[in-house]
């Protein structure tokens, strides 16, 4: 997978750039177009400013690389985060994870995993936005956890030993597999896992071995350990 490096100077510039790239793809695309949303609040300023874009939403199939498991309207839900920052001011198609009394973190990831390949007839993400967590995980790929290991599902229930609880996470088969993906990086707090990422040496520098793309988008901050 190739890979790039952009830095900007403030996070609203990067959720500019970010916004205007994710925006172009979409417009560029002559069919359905899928995208792969990251939970988190750093790429809540780049989702407000996508929802201006003038862009064929109807043709965008969305779905989240990872969800903790809390009930879909919990204030730490991603899929609520999504819906209120962009996906309920567009026309997109929004898929997220079944959550119930009746489900369990497992049922629903095997359910989630049928919904995600239904809507990549060829197997091959569009676009996946990605975060980056000052241990170096990305999704819910948290360093030394079960879902690290996995090579076949695409998506799968992980338990995070550091926040107790479970969550659902799109595993690497699945991300190697996207055409591409951009990291979106803000704050000094997340320098050091920066660094050590672009060595290969967190959950998230592993995400480059598949086939596509990945682009890194850094605030001055998050770049600042970077020679
Ligand atoms: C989540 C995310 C996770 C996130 C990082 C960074 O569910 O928390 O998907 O992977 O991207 O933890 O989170 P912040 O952007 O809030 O720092």
């Amino acid at each position: 997978m190739r890979m790039n490096i952009v830095v900007h100077e403030t996070p609203d510039e990067l959720a500019y750039a970010v916004a205007a790239e994710i925006s172009g793809q979409i417009a560029a695309s002559d069919g359905r177009f899928t995208l792969g949303l990251a939970g988190g609040s750093s790429p809540e300023p780049t989702y407000r400013r996508l929802r201006e874009a003038d862009v064929p939403w109807e043709q965008v199939d969305a779905w989240l690389s990872d969800e903790r498991w809390v009930p879909p309207d919990h204030p730490r839900s991603n899929g609520r985060m999504a819906s209120e920052t962009l996906l309920a001011h567009v026309g997109a198609r929004f898929h997220r994870p079944p959550w119930g009394e009746m489900f369990r973190p497992d049922d629903s990831a095997a359910h989630y995993e049928a919904k995600i390949r239904s809507i990549h007839p060829d197997g091959a993400p569009d676009l996946i936005i990605l975060g980056l967590g000052d241990d170096g995980h990305t999704a819910s790929l948290f360093p030394g956890t079960k879902a690290m290991a996995e090579k076949n599902r695409w998506i799968v229930a992980n338990h995070v030993p550091e926040h107790d609880e479970s969550r659902l996470t799109a595993t690497y088969p699945l991300l190697w597999r996207a055409r591409a993906i951009v990291f979106v990086v803000t704050g000094e707090g997340k320098a050091g896992a920066v660094k050590k990422s672009l060595q290969g040496e967190t959950p998230a520098g592993r995400v480059d071995q598949g086939d596509g793309r990945v682009k890194w988008h850094l605030d001055d901050a998050a770049a600042s350990q970077l020679s």
